[in-house]
């Protein structure tokens, strides 16, 4: 590709006139340094994503930056012989859409070293689906698994789970063959929630009481929360002896109060899941995996809308404020 040839991103601006977000034409020698240039085909819609789209987000580390912590198309130019130009390629996480423009242009350049080849078995489109939400899921799935949960232990919990990360553990966990009960602030997606394989339905508000108990009934083995706040404190109060429970998000907030008490009482466990930066050799195994056995079941249906590049203005805002039900994948032009 020509340095000089134009084509459509979104760009976050900060400087003294103030933040602007909008629609900007650049070139491939606006995008940064890196080995191998992509031609973005998919992007995806991510919790991240608005926030690195308005101005105190606490999310862009660096302006002017295109948004976007995941990408998915095809390679035009690589530096480094194991990739070639027509690869499929996926990139989610390290700085993409932080310090380092992201998904949200029709080109991106980057280290060879943030790059997966594409599993056989998905879509670039399907691979979008999934991305930073999907790669959560499976990282706190597995890391339930090794804690001792399987599918005997009991029903596991997913809060958040219309969300992107919840919807995609919710899929997963079916699909492993727990049980799963989900919890939302959504009753009208209930149905949504039953087809990815929800056995119960848990109203966001039973999570959220007035007064939390340091422990209360033993309900569940364990539970992955994209939710943290007085969510977090209720689900380990309520967890089953030997339980465990995956933190990876703060969509209700990030301070919690608890006891020790699950923890020398019921023996629980808390642990938390970062994906940006998850090592290269374990993203390998975990894309492998959920384009395998972990595989989330109606991926399609996931994707409860596509939108072009234009309209991610309006799903960025609509993801800040909690209203999106399941993922939402962007088509680059
Ligand atoms: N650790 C990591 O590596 C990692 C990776 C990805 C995301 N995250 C974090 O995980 C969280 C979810 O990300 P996402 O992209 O899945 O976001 P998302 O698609 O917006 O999902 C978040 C969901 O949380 C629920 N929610 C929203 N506001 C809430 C509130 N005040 N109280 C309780 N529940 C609320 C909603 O689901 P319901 O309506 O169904 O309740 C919402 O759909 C974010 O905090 C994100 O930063 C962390």
């Amino acid at each position: 590709m020509e340095s000089t040839e134009r084509f459509p991103a979104l760009l976050a601006e900060k400087d003294q006139a103030g933040f602007r977000f909008g629609e900007r034409e650049i070139t491939a020698a606006d995008l940064p340094p890196g080995d191998v240039l992509v031609r973005v085909r998919y992007s995806a819609v991510n919790y991240k994503d608005g926030l690195a789209s308005v101005p105190n987000g606490n999310v862009a580390r660096s302006y002017p930056l295109v948004p976007g912590i995941d990408l998915a198309g095809e390679v035009v130019s690589s530096s480094d012989g194991r990739l070639q130009a027509g690869d499929q390629v996926i990139a989610t996480g390290y700085d993409l859409g932080v310090s380092h423009h992201g998904g949200y242009a029709a080109m991106a350049r980057l280290p060879l070293d943030w790059v997966v080849k594409l599993p056989k078995g998905l879509s670039l489109r399907q691979a979008m689906a999934i991305g930073t939400a999907g790669l959560t899921a499976a990282a706190g799935i597995i890391r339930l698994m090794r804690e001792g949960i399987d599918r005997e232990s009991g029903p596991v919990l997913v809060t958040g789970a219309t969300g992107g990360v919840g919807c995609l553990a919710v899929a997963m966990l079916a699909g492993l063959g727990f049980t799963v009960e989900a919890s939302t602030g959504k009753p009208e997606a209930e149905g949504f929630l039953r087809q990815l394989g929800a056995s119960a339905i848990v109203p966001r508000a039973e999570l959220q009481p007035e007064t939390a108990r340091p422990l209360d009934r033993q309900r569940w083995a364990g539970a992955i929360d994209p939710v943290g706040g007085t969510t977090l404190a209720t689900v380990l109060s309520r967890l089953r002896y030997g339980g465990a429970v995956a933190s990876v998000g703060l969509t209700a907030g990030p301070a919690f109060e608890t006891t020790v008490f699950p923890f020398i009482l019921r023996n629980a466990t808390l642990f938390g899941v970062e994906s940006a930066y998850l090592p290269m050799a374990e993203r390998e195994v975990l894309w492998r995996r959920m384009a395998g056995d972990m595989r989330p079941g109606h991926l399609d249906d996931l994707i409860t809308r596509e939108i072009a590049w234009r309209d991610l203005p309006d799903a960025l805002a609509t993801i800040l404020h909690g209203g999106v039900t399941g993922r939402i994948v962007v088509a680059l032009p």
